[in-house]
């Protein structure tokens, strides 16, 4: 709320990118609720963007943008004009990466592309948004969007890049469940002197980083 408040303050906007996975999914269900609990949000300030969609259609079950639609788009007045998935239509993944890059810099202008709040999961190999071990996309300094092909279901994606996620003001992990407790442990004990081995672990913005873990995945969970 506060990240919030200080970015419509301060740009007159309020620039968030979501990710998809089943513990966001809670968190939007919980802002829709705050709305019909009477704790407003400036909606006609507010732009949501995606970290990361599966390459499929828009309704598709497996969808990230259909996920926060039905959690959260449809149940709030936010301008249809403000929210900004990211494109699944093309028959090249390429061109869709490059035309979601065009709307972020259209979107960003002069400025450096940094989100005000992304959300991020974290995969039990360490992924972050669809940057998966070993995939190039990590190693981008330039393009902001990639068309990747993840080890997992389904394969083709498309992720923001370290580019931009490097940038981001506030980046909130949610991480939930103990099937995360080892991947948490080992990215808790990488020096940080030094590139990690993980994905989730090359996300080091200058920003305010906060992790949000549940008691399984911190380990605190009775075994
Ligand atoms: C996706 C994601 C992905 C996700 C993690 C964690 O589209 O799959 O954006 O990076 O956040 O896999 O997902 P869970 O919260 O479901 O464990």
């Amino acid at each position: 709320m506060r990240a919030m408040q200080e970015a419509v303050k301060e740009r007159g906007r309020f620039a968030i990118a979501l990710s998809g996975g089943r513990t966001p999914a809670k968190l939007y269900v919980l802002w829709a609720h705050a709305e019909e609990q009477g704790v407003t949000t400036p909606w006609n300030r507010v732009h949501l963007f995606w970290g990361d969609e599966r390459y499929v259609r828009h309704d598709d079950l497996l969808s990230n943008y259909r996920m926060a639609r039905e959690a959260l788009i449809a149940r709030v007045p936010i301008p249809a004009a403000n929210v900004h998935p990211m494109p699944t239509g093309q028959a090249e993944p390429e061109k869709a990466a490059e035309t979601y890059e065009s709307e972020l810099r259209a979107f960003f202008g002069s400025e450096p592309p940094a989100f005000d709040v992304q959300l991020l999961g974290l995969g039990v190999e360490g992924h972050v948004a669809s940057l998966f071990p070993a995939s190039p996309a990590l190693e981008e300094t330039k393009r902001w969007v990639a068309a990747v092909e993840a080890p997992a279901q389904p394969p083709k994606r498309l992720t923001l890049t370290p580019a931009v996620l490097n940038q981001g003001r506030n980046t909130l992990f949610l991480v939930a469940g103990a099937d995360k407790r080892e991947i948490v442990q080992a990215l808790r004990g990488e020096p940080i002197s030094k590139p990690s081995q993980y994905p989730a672990g090359r996300i080091r913005p200058a920003g305010r980083v906060l992790w949000f873990l549940d008691r399984a995945a911190a380990g605190t969970a009775g075994s």
